[in-house]
């Protein structure tokens, strides 16, 4: 048994799997579940739902603190609003994706979402897992697990491609996805505030080659291992 609520930081980047593994591994062990991307999108989307030039850190910076996000934590039905406008859907459009990285490298957008980020972990009863980009080096520097999620470029590319083919026609095909990928992946770890990055005491799990199920089952070990020793 736990002595408090389990904190489990699954970063990683984006096609590594880090999603679908963070929900199914929280709703197996009855714990929350933080999309911490969905809000850096969800900021994003009032930015340019507002006309803010999201080129522009300092007017960013200015309005960072004007919408209010709520994240939903249920792993089987996340949601994710602002100012209590449903955004589950408009977060995922290619105009966000796009300037997603800009406003999030600005300090004070950085500085906010933090403080709703641990805010949340502090409330979970069941413990909560967190997944995102800087959750095991700044976030929550003190979770009780640290997951590090890589693949091969790819692979990555593939999954992206694969999910977005599933939202519809229209979506770009895979050289485009693999591209905006590793533009996107060069600007999330090259940022100065809190670059994707992992921890030192995070665990590394190279997905290339592994299914979902099996990164699913290498994760709860981890964090059953971790239970066993608190
Ligand atoms: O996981 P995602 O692709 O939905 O994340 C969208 C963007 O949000 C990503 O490009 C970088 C940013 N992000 C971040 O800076 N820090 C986090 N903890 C999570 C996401």
């Amino acid at each position: 048994m736990s002595a408090h609520p389990v904190i489990v930081a699954i970063d990683g980047p984006s096609g590594t799997g880090k999603s679908s593994t963070s929900k199914a591994v929280a709703a197996r062990l009855g714990m929350g579940y933080l999309d911490t991307g969905a809000q850096y999108r969800a900021i994003t989307w009032w930015m340019l739902s507002n006309g803010v030039d999201v080129n522009d850190p300092a007017a960013v910076a200015a309005v960072s603190g004007k919408p209010d996000i709520v994240s939903g934590t249920d792993p089987l039905a996340p949601t994710i609003t602002v100012d209590g406008t449903d955004v589950a859907g408009p977060i995922r459009t290619p105009e966000v994706t796009g300037a997603v990285s800009a406003v999030s490298a600005v300090p004070a957008v950085r500085t906010r979402i933090t403080e709703l980020q641990r805010t949340i972990a502090a409330d979970a009863p069941g413990g909560i897992v967190v997944e995102g980009r800087d959750i095991g080096t700044t976030v929550l520097p003190d979770a009780d697990v640290k997951i590090f999620l890589t693949a091969a470029p790819e692979a990555r590319a593939a999954r992206r491609s694969g999910e977005l083919k599933a939202t519809g026609p229209g979506a770009p095909d895979l050289a485009a996805t693999r591209e905006a990928l590793i533009k996107r992946d060069a600007a999330d770890s090259g940022r100065k505030t809190s670059p994707l990055a992992k921890a030192g005491d995070a665990t590394e799990m190279d997905t290339t080659e592994l299914t979902l199920e099996q990164v699913i089952s290498c994760v709860i070990s981890v964090i059953e291992d971790a239970e066993r020793k608190q």
